[in-house]
């Protein structure tokens, strides 16, 4: 089949049964019974339940569930701290599971770090010293792998903090020094199994921000593993939900969004703060009328009275939004045989594409008409009615 995508890591049919009567619990299995069942039957615990997935390169995939749904047990066998039971694990098409021992240590090295929960520092070296390590494992001269890590210490945000030990540092400082730790190593791959989780709120957020940023400066692959909706939505441009096991939906948050797979889909996107989530040029709409600055008076009307709007945007020829007319400054332009431009209001409320529903509330609250969504160089890319930005409250 062609492939027009980069994909870097492929999880195919992956089974990971933790219980002695495997062979008999996967009988089970293909044949379409649940964990629950098999565990029932067999006492066997199926981790992972035939999961498949693809992540493309420079992209953040997140995996999302219930604590016990598979999540942990899917990353560790990706770098095969666990060994499956069944399926492959494709790392840029070559089987992870028949690499040999050097080959993989070489792997885990070279082409995936992982970043852990409770920071996994080690206590009796510097940041510097953690930092570096894994570039010393490699055998990289004392030099290099300093000027490496202070690069990295300086883009993660704690330059001034390398002599420090790791035990004088906040939690989200000790989360860079993990984030800056995996980075040094240059890996193609980022494992991440919920690296924010024992962060506080506002902490978490930055460390978002944080990590989207240099996700863009570096063009690194990122596996992430969450069971919060907000953070998945936020970090992910695919978000894949597991539930006993099993990988139920894979898709875009606007994807899972409009077409949750099931219940428990649903359930995880309703609690999710669709106003953090989402941004403006996700709920945008095109607007029903348009009428060019340069459109007489009479044929502004007539555009007006098709779509059955009492107010139009007016753009120039490049599309630069330039403002909105009324109705009623339409039918005074006509009555007074003069062109439009001068009634034109132009003082309204532009956001931009990116701009989040959270942010944009209160211009929301305010505006006459709706918002009008324009790009940085004043293209009108569509409009978001109040009551759009309001709901997403609720
Ligand atoms: N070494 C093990 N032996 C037996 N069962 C295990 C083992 N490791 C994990 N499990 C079981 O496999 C299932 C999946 O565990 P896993 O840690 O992958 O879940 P998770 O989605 O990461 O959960 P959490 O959000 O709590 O971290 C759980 O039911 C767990 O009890
Ligand atoms: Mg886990």
């Amino acid at each position: 089949m062609a492939r027009d995508k980069d994909i870097v890591l492929e999880v195919k049919n992956l089974y990971k049964l933790y219980g002695v009567n495997r062979n008999a619990a996967m009988e089970l299995l293909k044949k379409g019974a649940g964990r629950s069942e098999v565990l029932k039957q067999t006492g066997v615990t199926a981790a992972v339940n035939n999961v498949s997935f693809e992540v493309e390169r420079g992209k953040i995939f997140v995996l999302i569930g219930l604590s016990g749904s598979g999540k942990s047990t899917v990353v560790r066998c990706i770098n095969m701290l666990q060994n499956p039971t069944a399926g492959s694990i494709l790392f840029e098409g070559q089987d992870v599971r028949k690499l040999k021992k050097k080959e993989l240590l070489d792997f885990r090295r070279h082409k995936v770090s992982m970043v852990f929960q409770n920071y996994g520092l080690m206590s009796h070296r510097d940041v510097l010293g953690n930092v570096a390590y894994g570039l010393e494992v490699r055998g990289v001269p004392r030099e290099e792998r300093e000027a490496r890590a202070h690069e990295i210490i300086d883009m993660v945000g704690l330059s001034g903090w390398e002599k420090k030990n790791p035990s004088e540092l906040s939690g989200g400082m000790r989360q860079r020094v993990g984030i800056a730790r995996a980075l040094a190593n240059d890996p193609d791959v980022l494992l991440m199994d919920e690296p924010f989780s024992a962060l506080d709120p506002l902490v978490r957020r930055d460390m978002q921000f944080e990590l989207l940023t240099i996700q863009r400066k570096m063009n690194k692959t990122i596996l992430f593993i969450t069971h919060d909706i907000d953070e998945a939505f936020k970090l992910g441009d695919r978000i894949g939900i597991m539930r006993d096991g099993q990988l139920i939906q894979v898709g875009t948050a606007e994807e899972m969004t409009s077409n949750p797979a099931d219940e428990y889909v649903r359930d995880f996107i309703d609690s999710a703060d669709r106003s953090r989530v989402f941004c403006a040029k996700n709920v945008m709409e095109t607007p029903s009328s348009l009428i060019r600055v340069s459109d007489g008076a009479t044929k502004a009307l007539s555009a007006m009275r098709r779509s059955g709007v009492s107010s139009s945007y007016v753009i120039d020829e490049k599309m630069v939004l330039v403002g909105i007319l009324t109705l009623e400054d339409a039918m005074k332009a006509k009555a007074e045989n003069t062109p439009i431009a001068q009634y034109i209001i132009q003082d309204i409320e532009r956001v931009a594409p990116d701009a989040l529903l959270a942010d944009i509330m209160p211009q929301a609250a305010r505006t006459r008409f709706p918002l009008a969504v324009v790009d940085s160089e004043g293209h009108l890319e569509g409009i978001i009615s109040k009551a759009a930005v309001l709901s997403s409250l609720t």
